[in-house]
Order: C-alpha cells, then structure tokens, then sequence
C-alpha cells in the first residue's frame, strides 16, 4: 500500500493575516452598535440592473439571461450572441424592433396583451432575418423577459420521444416553448413541402394557437411566402398552418420585410 503525503505548500500567511483583518473588521463594526449590512459588504437589496422592472429580481433575470444564452448554443447561433439593435442595418428596420420589444416589455410590467403580438420577419435568403430576430432575443432578455430560440424543425424534431438535449421529455420542451415571455422562432416551415407529416402539421399548430391564445408574443422568420404565388410550385406557410391561423397570426403582427443582398454570397463567385 503507498503512502501519500501532503506536498500542498501551505496557506500563504497572507491569507490569514486577511481573515484575521476581516474578522476584526467585523467586530469593530459591532462593538460599534453597527448592525448595519452595507458596512458589512452585505447589499440588503439587490442592485437595480438598466432596464429590468421591480417585479423581476436581478438573479432571475440572470438565470434568464443563461436560459436565452443556452437556446442560442443549442443552435449552434453564438456568433449573433453579440448583436444589439444600434448594430442592425437600417432593412433590418430596426426601429420597428425596437418599438415591438419596449410594447412588450411595457405589456409584461402591466400584465396586458401586446398590441401587437407577433412580428414576421420575411426576406430572401441571407438577407438578415435569424440575425435580426436574434437580436430582438438578446435584448429582450436583458430586460428580464423569459426568452427563447428555437428552430422550427428543430421543435419538431425535440418533440419526438428521446430526442431533446439535456434529458428533457417531449411534453417539458412543448411547455417551455409555449410558455416562455417571447419566442423566436426560425424558419417558420422552412423544411416543409406539401408532403409534411400530419406530426408537423399538427405540432406547429398547437404551437402557434397557444401562443396566441395565451397572449404571449413571438417573432418569426421565413423564407417562404404566406401564400403560393400563381404559376409558382412553391409551397406557402398557409399550406401549414391553413387560412384560419394565418389570418390570426397576421391580424396580430408586425411585418418585417427584410430586403438585400444574401450576405453570405462572395463578392465573386467561386469557381469550382
Ligand atoms: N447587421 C449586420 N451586420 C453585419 N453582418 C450581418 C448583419 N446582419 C446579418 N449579418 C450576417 O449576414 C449573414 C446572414 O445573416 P442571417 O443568417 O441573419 O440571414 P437569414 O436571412 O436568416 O438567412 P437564411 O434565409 O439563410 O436563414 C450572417 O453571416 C450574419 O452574420
Ligand atoms: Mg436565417
């Protein structure tokens, strides 16, 4: 059998001159009759942080901040985790996201239905729609609202038996998404065509329709068109969610039309 011996240096003597100061410190600030618990280092409330309302205390608006920061992991999104709104260009309207955010914001302090409770952002592809809505998230959960991302197909495909991360059940994962303050949710029926499953369908559905039905805003981005266009073989977002949805969807958002270049493609084109 070894023997193991302690080889740690020990505790630097500083170290115990620093409690030995501290601990005097504190029965100085006694002796003195001062119970008071900011000489103590102690804050008896915690500090105000910009933007939050005294309804949300600061460690659960962090713990919302890490909530919003890991759906944005989960996505594999960290590059846009730095976008505020003064860093948008102006199609992605960002002034229009800025008016819909501080609605809701104001509609959560009162406990009241947005005016607006939906915002749809649609362009062509590259044009800055995940990073705008992403942005909107950032924001938001800087302000103490309970935010997440999610991909659609993504949704659709965590809502199946064992196939969410950490270990949530398929009825947690509905849950969250259709109870957090705001969704963004990417790619509205962007990996559908007019063969999706009745799963899909029916999950998107549910989704949608108790989002609104509870009052709780989200953003959408899509590439897809709200209804096929003539002569088109396109599929539109009606051919999902059906005319009745769309139109409630529509009656209570803000469209967002983002025009532009797609900002991935090379200034000249590859060769290959
Ligand atoms: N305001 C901005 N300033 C600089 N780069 C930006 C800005 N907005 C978006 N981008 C960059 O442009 C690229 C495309 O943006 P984004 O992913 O938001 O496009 P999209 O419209 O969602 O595309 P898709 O239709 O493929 O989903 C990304 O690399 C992103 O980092
Ligand atoms: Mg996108």
């Amino acid at each position: 059998m070894s023997v193991t011996t302690d080889t740690r240096a020990p505790a630097p003597a500083r170290g115990l001159n620093a409690l030995g100061d501290l601990s005097a410190h504190l029965l100085g600030v006694l002796e003195r009759g001062g119970a008071d618990m900011s000489q103590l280092g102690v804050p008896a409330q915690p500090e105000p942080e910009d933007g939050l309302w005294e309804d949300v205390a600061v460690p659960q608006a962090r713990a919302r901040r890490n909530i919003w920061r890991n759906s944005i992991l989960d996505a594999s999104h960290d590059e846009y985790l730095s976008f505020r709104l003064d860093h948008l260009d102006e199609n992605q309207k960002p002034n229009t996201l800025r008016k819909w955010l501080k609605s809701l914001v104001e509609a959560k302090k009162l406990g009241a239905r947005p005016s607006h409770l939906n915002l749809i952002m649609t362009g062509n592809i590259g044009s800055g729609k995940t990073a705008g809505a992403i942005t909107i998230g950032n924001e938001a959960a800087e302000r103490g609202l309970w935010t997440l991302f999610v991909k659609h197909a993504t949704y659709l495909t965590w809502r199946r038996p064992d196939s969410a991360p950490r270990n949530l059940k398929a009825w947690e994962v509905r849950k969250q998404f259709v109870e957090c303050d705001l969704l963004i949710l990417d790619e509205l029926c962007g990996e559908m065509d007019m063969t999706a499953t009745e799963f899909a369908r029916r999950e998107t559905i549910d989704l949608i329709e108790s989002r609104i039905a509870s009052g709780r805003p989200t953003a959408y981005t899509t590439n897809l068109r709200s209804r096929r266009q003539p002569g088109s073989q396109g599929m539109g977002v009606v051919d999902i969610l059906g005319e009745r949805l769309l139109s409630r969807l529509e009656s209570s958002a803000h469209l967002v039309k983002v025009v532009g270049p797609d900002r991935r493609k090379p200034a000249k084109p590859l060769d290959w």
